[in-house]
């Protein structure tokens, strides 16, 4: 069974897409990974190279998460567009740039270059909730529209814009990024949270806040994609949690028409993507869909 989806002018050969800064940027992942998956999410670069926050950066939660604060590293544009090249000459997949910006002429310019570079499309970052003056862009609807609006004016390629869960409603921001002309929405990025270390008696995070991913907060992206799916007539990539062809399915039947998949590949390997794909092809078949587009939003229907 076919189960091919497509994101505005990207066709992808199943629904499962890569998250951002998962995998980082390594070349030799992308290629390992591209044959499994339906697209590919670098992790989000900027103008300039970051060293993001001192460890320690990352807490695991035993099986139902983690909370990271990575703080957005990476190596900047410059540098990023030969690693796009180099990438896009081993994958037949398609290869989605995340894009952040301190301000939107940082945003369009980041954005331009990956373009420039042969990304297939861009996704921007608006909602990283452990990095001061990016987290911004998702919580103020006339910021996120100004930002999509500025990058859509001067990109030819898809432009998708990745939500906050820390707002008070989600639609509100998608509803404004869809009228700037986003061609998808990724919903959800991480949730804003915080551990504690007892023996220590301090906040883990020198940076205080983290970012909550993984089975944790499944529940939370299903709600997120359903809200949205009401509301916005754009594709949804659907993240947060997707662990096994359960997790999956119930984001796809709320809405989604792919789906990120993040911590699962730490916690699962990558392997993952294979068994997620014969999952969700073994429930169609049960279940009688005969596309995988009649199954999106199923649950919407009264
Ligand atoms: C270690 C780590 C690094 C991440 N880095 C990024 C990033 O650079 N850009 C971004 O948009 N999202 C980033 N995310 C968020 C994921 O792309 C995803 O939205 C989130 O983890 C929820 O999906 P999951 O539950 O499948 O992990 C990161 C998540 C983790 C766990």
């Amino acid at each position: 069974m076919f189960i091919g989806t497509c994101l505005s002018s990207l066709k992808l050969k199943n629904p499962f897409v890569l998250s951002s800064g998962i995998l980082g940027i390594s070349k030799n992942f992308f290629q390992q990974l591209s044959p499994y998956v339906g697209a590919l999410t670098t992790k989000s670069i900027g103008k300039r190279e970051r060293k993001g926050n001192p460890n320690p950066v990352v807490a695991t939660l035993n099986n139902y998460g983690l909370i990271n604060c990575m703080g957005l590293p990476n190596p900047g544009i410059n540098y990023f567009t030969q690693v796009i090249r180099e990438v896009k000459s081993v994958i037949d997949t398609p290869l989605i740039v995340s894009v952040f910006g301190f301000n939107m002429q940082e945003y369009v310019e980041v954005a331009c270059k990956a373009e420039e570079a042969g990304a297939d499309a861009v996704e921007l970052n608006l909602s990283c909730p452990h990095t001061e003056g990016v987290y911004e862009f998702s919580q103020n609807s006339k910021l996120a529209y100004e930002t999509v609006k500025n990058v859509k004016s001067v990109l030819k390629i898809p432009v998708f814009a990745k939500l906050s869960p820390n707002v008070t409603d989600i639609t509100e921001i998608g509803l404004a990024c869809e009228k700037a002309g986003a061609d998808a929405l990724t919903a959800i990025n991480t949730i804003k949270s915080m551990q504690i270390n007892v023996w220590l008696k301090k906040p883990v995070f020198k940076n205080l806040y983290g970012g909550l991913s993984g089975p944790a907060i499944h529940p939370i992206a299903v709600r997120c994609i359903y809200d949205l799916y009401e509301k916005v007539s754009i594709p949804l990539i659907g993240v947060g949690g997707v662990t096994d062809w359960l997790s999956a399915v119930e984001l796809v039947l709320a809405g989604a028409s792919a789906l990120g998949v993040g911590t699962a590949v730490y916690l699962k390997g990558v392997n993952i993507f294979k068994n997620l794909t014969e999952g969700v092809k073994k429930y169609m078949e049960t279940e009688g869909f005969k596309s995988f587009k009649e199954m999106v939003g199923y649950a919407h229907k009264k």
